[in-house]
């Protein structure tokens, strides 16, 4: 049995059902209508899960973890290596708070660039310093900016996860039209990219977790949506969005 496929079963689930349970009771996200996971009940859905790349940064993630906690929502990081330094406290606080916490390289280098040695320095010195963090090896990888090759995706050890809706948040810091585009397009099942190193994009996302949760959508993290959707991610892969079985 692979990590992953334990750990899903071990720990994700129960996570799930958590997560569910701090979530306020909604009537648009079905009625009545619940589905049975295991020995879980939960929501049908929709569920969406936020992700944030590029951080920890001491000036901004604080605050939106303040916010996510006062919500009950549970994120995705894909953590800077050289970002942890020094937050190594933030990094445990998200852990002990519900959140995912992957992979973005030590140095945010283009992965598709590197050798087999560049890779493994840049992703297997960050997988190191968070196991020795959070106690755990399974770390899911988001290579910056997507750029990924056949031999990323060899090397990785780790399933790949990129996202379904980019408002680009890093281009204007412009938390309204952030938001709208968000809005927009945003469906069960989908991946939201966000950066918690701008201010506006903290703003950004706490908006719109307060607009979807009030149209009925759950927040989850990227392994609790494989958990809902009954998939075990795979090491390699390459995963945009988990939208409900046709
Ligand atoms: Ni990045």
């Amino acid at each position: 049995m692979s990590n992953w496929k334990k750990r899903l079963e071990a720990g994700a689930l129960a996570l799930v059902a958590l997560a569910l349970a701090a979530v306020p009771y909604c009537p648009a996200a079905g009625g009545g209508d619940r589905q049975a996971l295991g020995e879980a009940k939960i929501p049908a859905g929709p569920y969406v899960a936020l992700t944030f790349d590029d951080g920890p940064r001491d000036a901004t993630t604080p605050v939106l973890l303040d916010g996510l906690a006062q919500r009950g929502v549970r994120a995705t990081f894909f953590v800077i290596g050289e970002n942890v330094e020094g937050n190594e406290l933030l990094l445990q606080r998200m852990e002990g708070e519900g959140h995912q916490i992957g992979l973005h390289t030590y140095h945010h280098k283009m992965l598709d660039q590197l050798n087999a040695a560049g890779f493994y320095a840049e992703v297997d010195s960050l997988r190191a310093t968070l196991t020795a963090l959070v106690g755990r090896e399974e770390f899911m990888l988001r290579p910056p900016y997507g750029m990924m090759n056949a031999a990323t995706q060899t090397r990785a050890a780790a399933p790949i996860v990129l996202w379904s809706v980019d408002p680009e948040d890093w281009s204007d810091r412009d938390t309204a039209r952030q938001v709208s585009v968000i809005l927009d397009n945003t469906q069960d099942g989908d991946i939201i990219l966000l950066h918690d190193i701008y201010p506006a994009s903290v703003d950004t996302a706490l908006q719109v977790v307060d607009a979807l949760m009030s149209k009925g959508f759950h927040f989850v993290t990227v392994e609790q949506l494989f958990a809902i959707r009954g998939k075990t991610p795979e090491n390699g892969k390459v995963y945009r969005k988990l939208p409900p079985e046709e």
